[in-house]
């Protein structure tokens, strides 16, 4: 049987470490074949090619689409992307809007996978619970989505870009994550190390206190991407979707009441 090839797009990044290193952990009799991009850490490439020996890395800019190319040549069509790249950090998009929108809208990923004669590569597309107004608490799926700022404008563009253009995907609303460092650490600032950093300095700090996440831990985070693999490798039909399906009738309830969970970032 040909063994699957998966492809996660800002593997260096925390969710997409988390993401390679579980799919590398997978004890299975046709383990998948993986590939992986970055864009400027380079510095970070080593102690993953060391964790995860058999992975494939590609630099890709997102912006342009530089790089797809040689993922095609070397690697091939994958049969699932998982997309964890973005400009993550709200502050930098709201400092260069251009930017985020440019990379967060991954027009240069759906391009290239167009230009595959068949267009049947699941796309799993992280985005955030950022596209809601925040005026309410546990939105739904259904629920408006009113982002107030250029990182959450930046992901309901590429929602719609993705839902519009691309057959097959399943796009993740999630919270706030949080978790253990990655093997190869990550330098952004991360909520539990930042708390931690803070407390274990005795500083004197100021938190937010007009705002209620529900942040979600990364591992939950990884079981459901790969759970969603899992399911499109074995041919289960899955609809486009974005979390879950308004009449969810391909999902099992397992995984409903999973991915439900997932949006409303309550694990
Ligand atoms: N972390 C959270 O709390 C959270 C919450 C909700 C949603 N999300 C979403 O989940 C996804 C993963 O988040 P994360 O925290 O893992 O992000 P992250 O740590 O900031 O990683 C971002 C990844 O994107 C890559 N990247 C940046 N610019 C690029 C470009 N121009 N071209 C190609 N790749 C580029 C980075 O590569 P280099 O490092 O090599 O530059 C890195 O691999 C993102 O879509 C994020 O918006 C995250």
């Amino acid at each position: 049987m040909e063994t699957k090839r998966v492809l996660v797009v800002g593997g260096t990044g925390y969710l997409g470490q988390h993401v390679l290193l579980s799919l590398s952990r997978i004890k299975d009799s046709a383990p998948y074949d993986l590939a992986f991009t970055y864009h400027s850490n380079s510095n970070l490439l080593e102690p993953l090619l060391d964790a995860i020996p058999h992975s494939h890395a590609f630099h890709v800019d997102l912006a342009t689409g530089d790089g797809f190319q040689s993922i095609a040549s070397k690697f091939g069509q994958p049969h699932v992307v998982v997309n964890c790249a973005a400009l993550s950090v709200p502050r930098v998009c709201e400092k260069d809007p251009d930017a985020a929108m440019s990379i967060n809208v991954p027009c240069s990923l759906v391009n290239w996978l167009s230009s595959f004669e068949e267009r049947d590569t699941l796309l799993i597309h992280l985005s955030t619970d950022q596209v809601y107004e925040g005026v309410k608490s546990f939105y739904k799926e259904e629920d408006e989505t009113v982002p107030v700022n250029v990182y959450g404008k930046s992901k309901v563009a590429a929602e719609q870009f993705i839902s519009k253009t691309w057959p097959n995907y399943a796009i993740l609303r999630s919270s706030i994550i949080f978790g253990p460092q990655t093997i190869s650490p990550v330098q952004k600032s991360l909520p539990i190390q930042w708390i931690d950093g803070v407390l274990s300095k005795k500083e004197q700090v100021e938190f937010f206190h007009d705002e209620f996440r529900c942040p979600v831990y990364v591992k939950d985070v990884v079981t459901i991407i790969l759970s969603l693999i899992n399911k499109w490798i074995i041919g289960m039909q899955l609809h486009a979707s974005i979390f879950t399906h308004k009449k969810p009738t391909c999902f099992s309830p397992t995984l409903i009441n999973y991915t439900m969970l997932f949006t409303l970032g309550r694990t």
